[in-house]
């Protein structure tokens, strides 16, 4: 199969695919307090456009494909679209969902060929869930990732973005749930793309590890996602624990990705501000727009609490 690859030899095979700009919940990191206004319908790629763009990808290289929103769980007949993507050949489709309205659709989900999931959850506290998202659907949450659990859409992955005096005395409560369940817990630095964000409440994995360390000890493990996180797991445990550093380790010299935005624009890199409309092309233009979009990947994001520079909050990019 060709292979599609940047201006820089970066192989670029992974797709993230975000079907809508709508989330049932308002993370403060996320987006500002009254939400971002949602396209109108007409604006936003229909399933049957998104598997065109997607076939045409694959011809290009594309292996793997995750589903991302706001929340990809809010918009109707995502079953389907699962189902319509697992025909093609695809080696993964995985989905990052903030897992409210899983616990009713885990099994349909992996039934149309949902192979993982990974889950947003920054405390397992229900005052401070409400405090970070603005909403009070903590125990929906948790029955979710049960779900998951129990139909197996593995690995299922929690998200955890830590925040300085916000969730940072909860990190070994995560920690304690990989124990018992194959879970993997990953501690995500905080990232400048929407919300409040601020820089006295940044932690470094760094300063993640070392307050670990203090109770636990980190073995390596090898397990590896299509991501940049990095894998550890604590002795015993049937879970793992991993660490993404967007920020003080930034891994976009072997980024893999390409983003495609619910209303029709390729993305080539998450905090960049370059973006090619695609909505309406015909295939042999779509086809022209992934290589040109290759073309105009940075070599590096410029993510900065000083000089916070973005056209998407992070709800309208899906991560
Ligand atoms: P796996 O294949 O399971 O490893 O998924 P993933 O970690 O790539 O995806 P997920 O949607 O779970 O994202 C986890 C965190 O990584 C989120 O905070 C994302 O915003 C962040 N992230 C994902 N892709 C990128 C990227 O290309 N650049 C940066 N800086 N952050 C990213
Ligand atoms: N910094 C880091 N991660 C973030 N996410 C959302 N906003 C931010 C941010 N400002 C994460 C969510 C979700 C994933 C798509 O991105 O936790 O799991
Ligand atoms: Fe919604 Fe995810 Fe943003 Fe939270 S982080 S508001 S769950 S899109």
């Amino acid at each position: 199969m060709q292979k599609l690859k940047d201006h820089l030899g970066r192989e670029i095979d992974y797709l993230r695919i975000s079907i809508t700009d709508r989330c049932n919940l308002r993370c403060r990191y996320c987006m500002p307090a009254d939400g971002v206004e949602s396209k109108d319908h007409q604006e936003i790629l229909s399933y049957e456009d998104i598997l065109r763009i997607v076939k045409i990808g694959i011809k290009l290289g594309i292996k793997k494909v995750r589903i991302t929103g706001g929340e990809p769980l809010v918009r109707l007949g995502v079953e389907d679209f699962i189902s319509a993507l697992n025909k093609l050949d695809l080696e993964d489709i995985s989905m990052t969902s903030n897992a409210v309205l899983l616990a009713e659709k885990a099994r349909e989900l992996k039934k149309a060929g949902l192979k993982r999931i990974n889950i947003s959850l920054d405390t397992l506290n229900p005052a401070k869930f409400k405090k970070i998202s603005r909403r009070d659907n903590l125990s929906e949450v948790l029955n979710g990732i049960k779900a998951a659990l129990k139909v197996k859409l593995n690995p299922v992955k929690l998200n955890v973005v830590v925040m300085r005096g916000i969730n940072d005395d909860e990190l070994f409560d995560f920690i304690e749930l990989t124990r018992k369940e194959n879970l993997s817990v990953r501690f995500i630095e905080y990232m400048p793309l929407g919300g409040e964000a601020k820089a006295e409440k940044f932690i470094s994995s760094r300063e993640i590890m070392e307050l670990i360390k203090n109770r636990y000890k980190l073995l390596p493990s090898d397990i590896k996602g299509s991501g940049p996180a990095r894998y550890f797991k604590i002795e015993g445990a049937a879970g793992t624990i991993g660490f993404i550093s967007a920020l003080s380790e930034h891994f976009c010299s072997s980024c893999n990705r390409l983003r495609l935005t619910a209303d029709g624009r390729f993305k080539p890199c998450l905090a960049g501000n370059q973006e090619i409309k695609i909505k309406a092309m015909t295939d042999a233009e779509i086809k022209i727009a992934y290589r040109q979009a290759l073309q105009v990947k940075p070599v590096r994001h410029s993510l900065s609490f000083e000089r916070q520079n973005y056209n998407r909050n992070m709800s309208q990019i899906g991560g």
